[in-house]
């Protein structure tokens, strides 16, 4: 999809559809809606009396022009409350208000955002957040249908009217990229498990990291058992896909400056192993990866908006699969930190695999290192699919990381990490032990963790926010690509 700004008015543009977003306050006196009217004779007027729309967040009207503007349909589309109109609302109701116009089979599509001037939303952070709804709502995974849909949006124009040119293009360039680098996550997500193998996902990094001008560094199983990192070699043995472990690193600062590490769990089927899961949805397991897709397409964005920082992403890629040469029920491994690990379950093999990653991270000495994972259905079962669980060493890394979510529309939700969770995890043979007791699993994961990290730390369980089975506004089922945007704002306030 094209997207550019436009110096047309509303009534003279030509378009297919012409989206007007509008508060529930000015329905009656937006001035675009006005202007649109009297062209049209009053049918937006006499519209709303008769099905008495409101303007409510993510209200829709579609109304046809019949001639007598350039664009052949009007969507309006409500913001709701004009004091409460966020930039997620923003991203939401414009989801809306595309996917209705993909469905009408609008080819072009100009967008008028001026009611969404409210709260002091900059016209680049508007232009930026509608980018982001359009693209992420359009998105579909069509790689493996040997029909593609027919329906597609190819233009969209953003309208200036009374706003900058310059701050719109810079917030539709910021929209596109981030939205990109989000499509190229859930790409990998939606990948089944026999195409997206560990080895795929080092090719597809590659390739990204060469195109951006990133560099990048694969270890394969000789280089990684070299590396004696104990937990992926032991999370790999029952697969046939050999395991790699990615490194990428980007350096867009001064040579000095500390490194910001970027952890993401890639395991590319999660069988089980030999503690195999029940075969109900377990399809759904080749989005364990989504963790390492995020890092992958956060370090994407990183590079294509030139970020002035230091940024190495890790990602740690295996399949966890039931062979006969797999680790068993009561096995030791031991990790890059030299920890001991006992492996009670051989279906907690996440934090196997992340314990050498976060080990590794040590080696950049970085500022702080933040690891993104599919890790425990138990974060699933607390915080359902509206909130990633939250946990780190520092309060200060939390809180920014809060921040960024909240302004990304991510939530990040802070769990807690006690010492408690640490006796938990103790092993009569071994350091630790992958499975505490029946509850608390979210936080004895993070805190088998903690004990392979050395300096400032968060983690992010996103088991509940990765996968959708049911589309919702900008989220299309699937993969979501949850954490890309976190990062990239994560990565810009600092
Ligand atoms: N990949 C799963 C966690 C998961 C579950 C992600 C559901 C997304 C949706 C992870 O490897 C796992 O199996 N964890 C176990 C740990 C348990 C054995 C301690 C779990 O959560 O059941
Ligand atoms: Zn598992
Ligand atoms: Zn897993």
């Amino acid at each position: 999809m094209r997207i550019s700004v436009s110096e047309n008015s509303p009534v003279s543009s030509k378009n297919d559809t012409l989206v007007v977003l509008t508060d529930s306050d000015s329905i009656r006196s937006n001035a675009t809606l006005k202007s649109l009217d009297k062209a049209l004779g009053s049918a937006i007027r006499k519209s709303f009396d008769r099905t008495g729309y409101e303007g409510k967040e993510g209200e829709l009207l579609k109304i046809d022009s019949l001639g007598n503007i350039g664009s052949a349909q009007i969507i309006i589309a409500g913001l709701g409350e004009k004091a409460k109109v966020t930039l997620e609302s923003l991203r939401r109701t414009v989801a809306g208000a595309m996917k209705l116009a993909r469905s009408e089979g609008a080819k072009s599509v100009a967008l008028e955002m001026r009611s969404a001037k409210a709260n002091r939303l900059d016209d680049s952070q508007r232009a930026q957040a509608c980018v982001e709804g359009a693209i992420l709502s359009l998105y579909r995974f069509e790689e493996l249908k040997s029909e593609k849909s027919k329906k597609k949006i190819e233009k969209l124009s953003i309208l200036k009217l009374g706003g900058s040119s310059a701050g719109i293009t810079r917030g539709i360039r910021k929209g596109k990229i981030l939205a990109e680098a989000v499509s190229l996550s859930r790409d990998l997500i939606n990948l089944p498990g026999n195409f997206a193998t560990p080895t795929y996902l080092a090719t597809q990094a590659k390739n990204m990291c060469k195109k951006n001008g990133i560099k990048c560094t694969i270890l394969g199983p000789k280089e990684i058992e070299a590396q004696k990192m104990g937990g992926v070699m032991a999370v790999a043995r029952g697969s046939h896909e050999p395991a790699k472990f990615i490194i990428m690193n980007y350096q867009g600062g001064k040579k000095s400056d500390q490194p910001i590490v970027l952890v993401g769990k890639g395991v590319t089927f999660d069988t089980g192993g030999i503690s195999i899961k029940p075969s109900a949805n377990m399809e759904e397991m080749k989005m364990d990866m989504s963790g390492g897709a995020a890092v992958i397409g956060t370090m994407k964005a990183v590079a294509e908006l030139k970020l002035a920082a230091n940024v190495i992403g890790l990602v740690p890629a295996v399949e966890n699969m039931p062979g006969g040469s797999a680790i068993k029920p009561g096995d030791v491994a031991t990790g890059l930190s030299g920890v001991t690990m006992e492996i009670i379950n051989t279906d907690a093999e996440g934090r196997l695999i992340l314990a050498d990653a976060l080990a590794y991270a040590d080696r950049f000495k970085p500022s702080c290192t933040i690891d993104l994972a599919t890790l425990t259905g138990a974060c699933m079962v607390a915080l359902g699919a509206h909130a990633a669980g939250l946990f780190g060493n520092d309060e200060k890394l939390i809180e920014k990381i809060i921040a960024a979510g909240k302004a990304s529309g991510e939530t990040c939700w802070h769990m807690p990490l006690l010492p408690e969770y640490s006796d938990d995890i103790k092993s009569e043979v071994a350091d630790i032990k992958n499975v505490g007791p029946r509850w608390g699993g979210a936080s004895t994961a993070a805190a088998f963790l903690q004990k392979h990290v050395k300096g400032d730390w968060a983690h992010i369980d996103i088991a509940g926010v990765a996968y959708t089975g049911k589309a919702k506004h900008y989220l299309t089922s699937g993969g979501q690509g949850f954490g890309v945007r976190t990062l990239i704002r994560f990565i810009e306030n600092l």
